[in-house]
């Protein structure tokens, strides 16, 4: 499942252009009429903008004509998007708009008589949004977006993007592994608390906090939460003193420091959308993840941060420096990317072996009250199955 280039091409389309809303970009990246931004899902290239009708479209970012990629900014503001190979020109709904030469020069060449401009659009996504969250499909048949999302995770949204955001900063990540391991991982809260040092040090992140796993009604979107001040043993005080080696202190202690913003005392919320991207709260720093896959073993993570419009500097500074804890070289979240490279390296030659996901016991997944669980991982997969068309083996325990 996680070196076999043969699944990876499926996944493709079974999953990415199968019955998933994918994550696209945020309202707030494009205000004006013509703001654009390239992005991915999966493989596929894709240009999402605001066209004159006010409204969000997106489109494969790839010419009608040859297959050139058309719009090769990251960003920017276009009236059109003009392919610079032979300067075929679409609009902002990803129409044809313009094919230079079309009828030759001088009654020679160009394009046959029959030859009809609407039969040569871009391919478009459906696009729906969610409190200034952008979302696409290539399933013009899926349920509206609140229905797939599902109640905790409409809610996470709505919360999360509970008022007009600015963007802080893009940072992305290249892991040289399967995607589906960084999935895992995001359904795994057990490692939170062993793997991630800096956590454990500085006594972030215990086992014994009060966190859970929330999933929706297929249990394919997971939330991983912890609550700093409910529960036993979760003392400010024991939060901002060292716990396992005391020689080591903080230059800046702010950085352990969380500014309750929310009516609520969740202050970490990870929340993984099936099959793309992750909404997190990671004490005061916000941001969204899109998966974005290369190759069976490779992928990489774009992470675009976000405050709220009404933060005043000092909240827009006291984000900037607690996202050091996540991104590539972040003092949490770079041991994810070692994790899923050293098993996606391990398991090389054993493409026939299992893996073993137990915690949080056996049988159908549903919400779970403790960490100590990677029973949402289990509803990924099932999932997964079911839209890839695998049967599960009824031998995995003998293969193990
Ligand atoms: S490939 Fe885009 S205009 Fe020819
Ligand atoms: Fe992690």
């Amino acid at each position: 499942m996680y070196r076999d280039p043969d699944v990876y091409t499926l996944e493709q389309e079974k999953i990415f252009q199968g019955p998933v809303w994918n994550y696209l970009a945020l309202e707030a990246e494009i205000p004006n009429v013509g703001d654009f931004r390239t992005i991915e899902v999966g493989d596929i290239p894709v240009i999402v903008n605001r066209a004159r009708d006010g409204k969000v479209h997106a489109f494969v970012n790839r010419c009608a004509h040859r297959g050139a990629t058309v719009q090769r900014l990251i960003h920017g503001n276009a009236k059109s998007h003009v392919c610079c190979y032979h300067h075929w020109g679409y609009n902002l709904e990803g129409n044809l708009v313009g094919v230079p030469f079309a009828r030759g020069v001088e009654g020679k060449g160009g394009l046959p008589e029959d030859f009809d401009k609407k039969e040569h659009c871009l391919r478009k996504m459906r696009v729906e949004t969610l409190n200034g969250v952008i979302f696409g499909t290539f399933a013009q048949a899926l349920e509206p977006l609140e229905e797939f999302l599902d109640t905790t995770f409409v809610n996470q949204l709505k919360r999360l993007f509970n008022r007009p955001i600015k963007i802080l900063g893009y940072q992305r990540q290249r892991i040289h592994g399967n995607w589906k391991l960084y999935t895992d991982n995001l359904r795994d809260p057990n490692h939170g608390g062993l793997l991630h040092m800096f956590q454990i040090t500085f006594g972030i992140a215990r086992l014994n906090q009060t966190g859970g796993a929330m999933v929706d009604k297929k249990a394919r979107h997971n939330m991983s939460w912890a609550a700093q001040d409910m529960g036993k043993n979760n003392s400010d005080a024991e939060y901002s003193t060292p716990r396992e080696n005391n020689n080591l202190t903080l230059k800046d202690g702010s950085l352990l420091q969380y500014r309750k913003e929310f009516p609520d005392a969740y202050n970490l919320t990870i929340a993984s959308i099936f099959p793309n991207c992750i909404f997190q709260q990671i004490g005061n720093t916000l941001a969204v993840r899109q998966i974005r896959t290369k190759s069976v073993g490779e992928f990489e993570i774009f992470w675009t941060f976000y405050g709220y419009t009404d933060d005043d500097t000092s909240m827009d500074q006291h984000r900037l420096r607690l996202s050091n804890l996540v991104g590539p070289g972040g003092l949490v979240s770079m041991e994810d990317g070692e994790a899923i490279e050293i098993v996606h390296r391990a398991i090389a030659a054993d493409e026939d072996k299992h893996a073993f996901v137990e915690f949080g016991g056996r049988g159908p997944v549903g919400d779970q009250d403790n960490l100590v669980t990677e029973a949402p991982m289990r509803g990924f997969w099932m999932h997964y199955c079911e839209l890839m068309g695998i049967t599960p083996g009824a031998d995995a325990h003998a293969n193990a």
